[in-house]
């Protein structure tokens, strides 16, 4: 599977595109992370940044022509090969019909065609929805999920649940795995 992706959902009547970000799904990224109530909300600047310099790492999801849900990630620079996504979030009408996995699933195989073999996230403890994503993720590409400590709550100033360091490994493409 490559991106773009479009497709009509027969069920909910709906076309859901899946593509990379530009610069005009700046504004409404951040809406929904602020709306999400889970995500830190970083500032309306830092979306734009990622707009334009990270998109081939990052991927959203349309759906009637409206921005449903993103993912925001990078490679590592010290390690190209490892993709860290930073945030998903998909806007609360749109959640709990696979969405959040799908974008997953597109950033996963586009980023695997060119070279990435492991992905990372972090996940608070207390983001039961997340680590189930993440799991359905590395289930449908029969990857490995591990989980390890990385940031302490004490290492944050200002109180923040601590974040665990999950990683899926191998990644792959469609092709390799089947
Ligand atoms: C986490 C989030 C992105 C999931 O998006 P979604 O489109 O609803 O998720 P999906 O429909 O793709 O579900 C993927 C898997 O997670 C499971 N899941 C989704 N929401 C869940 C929940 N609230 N509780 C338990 N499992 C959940 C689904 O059952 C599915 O598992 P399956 O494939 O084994 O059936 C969405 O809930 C969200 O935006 N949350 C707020 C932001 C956030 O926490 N982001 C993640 C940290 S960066």
């Amino acid at each position: 599977m490559q991106i773009p992706i479009s497709k009509f959902d027969a069920i909910s009547q709906q076309t859901i595109q899946i593509r990379e970000p530009v610069l005009a799904d700046g504004a409404r990224m951040w809406r929904i992370a602020e709306d999400s109530r889970v995500l830190d909300t970083n500032s309306s600047y830092a979306y734009l940044l990622w707009c334009r310099d990270f998109a081939d790492t990052s991927i959203i999801a349309e759906i009637d022509g409206e921005v449903a849900g993103f993912v925001i990630g990078y490679t590592r620079p010290a390690w190209p090969r490892i993709l860290f996504i930073w945030q998903v979030a998909v806007d609360h009408p749109h959640r709990g019909h696979g969405l959040g996995v799908d974008m997953l699933d597109a950033l996963m195989e586009s980023c695997a065609l060119r070279g990435v073999a492991q992905l990372e996230t972090t996940i608070a403890p207390d983001n039961p929805a997340s680590v189930a994503m993440f799991a359905s993720l590395a289930r449908r590409r029969g990857a490995a999920l591990t989980r390890t400590t990385l940031f302490t709550a004490d290492q944050f100033p200002g109180g923040h649940q601590p974040e665990d360091l999950y990683r899926i490994a191998p990644v792959t493409t469609q092709e390799e795995w089947r």
